[in-house]
């Protein structure tokens, strides 16, 4: 009989879809289900207790209830301050989202790298540990942004942010001091390659983005290897923590990541 276990990805809101959607490409059979802490968001700004507390928690109650085979944490915010708890507190494969420091690094000829995440990850040890391990000949410059989660929310709600707000964004990486040798940026919220587009069109300098999705899908491909899958996909389900009008005009945007229905945890 087919495994219908679905991979469960899990966000504050829609930045997580940055992380579903190079996975289903490189996986089309696998069930998919989406998860928006929307009543918890945004995590950027909250404290590490906080998510510490609430992330495995919820996820204990979404593993109950869709029993998936695999769950991915597809925010920077949740793996760097989270990860080691849930995965204390959940018997499935748990597979986390943290910055991209060592493909950037791989990647940097300037040896500057710029790390564009949330106020909260930008502050995590886990950061300083993978800038000393992948990248310690480089300067690694940070900068924490709750400004460019709320724009790419936004974009994902039919909005055309005006490309000024994007501007400021990065000229907290290039103002700093050695900011404008940074020829590579970790996008390291799961939010901002949402809105690459809009970041490279009014960089100051060209720069290469780069992210953990691609990373995450092989990942996820290598971890279910061998594995049942249904013979064609099941349409996914997105669930909300909070299942109000915001989350459900997001609806067709969902539906283009092959989310078709909307559920409420
Ligand atoms: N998408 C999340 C991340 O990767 C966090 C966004 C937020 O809720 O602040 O960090």
């Amino acid at each position: 009989m087919a495994d219908t276990r679905p991979i469960l990805f899990f966000d504050s809101g829609v930045g997580g879809l940055s992380v579903l959607a190079p996975a289903r490409a490189l996986l089309p059979q696998a069930p998919l289900v989406y998860a928006a802490d929307s009543a918890g968001f945004p995590y950027g700004i909250r404290s590490e207790e906080e998510i510490a507390a609430r992330v495995p928690a919820l996820l204990g109650r979404l593993a109950e209830r869709y029993r998936p085979r695999l769950i991915v944490i597809a925010c920077n915010t949740a793996s760097t301050i989270a990860l080691a708890h849930v995965r204390a507190a959940l018997d499935i494969p748990i597979v986390g989202t943290v910055p991209a420091i060592k493909p950037a690094a791989l990647l940097s000829k300037a040896r500057v790298i710029g790390v564009l995440g949330t106020e909260a990850t930008v502050r995590q040890p886990y950061v300083d540990n993978l800038a000393a391990q992948f990248a310690a000949d480089c300067m690694v410059i940070r900068h924490g942004s709750a400004e460019l989660v709320q724009l790419a929310e936004a974009k994902l709600h039919g909005e055309m942010p005006d490309p000024a707000r994007f501007r400021a964004v990065l000229e907290g990486l290039f103002d700093q001091p050695g900011g404008e040798r940074i020829d590579v940026i970790v996008n390291a919220c799961t939010h901002f390659p949402l809105v690459e587009a809009e970041l490279a069109a009014v960089a100051a300098h060209p720069v290469t983005f780069v992210d953990g999705g691609p990373g995450i899908a092989r990942r996820i491909a290598y971890l279910t290897e061998g594995q049942e899958w249904p013979d064609v996909r099941p349409p996914g389900i997105a669930v909300f923590t909070r299942l109000d009008d915001a989350a459900h005009a997001l609806a067709p945007a969902l539906a283009g990541y092959g989310l078709a229905r909307l559920e409420a945890l």
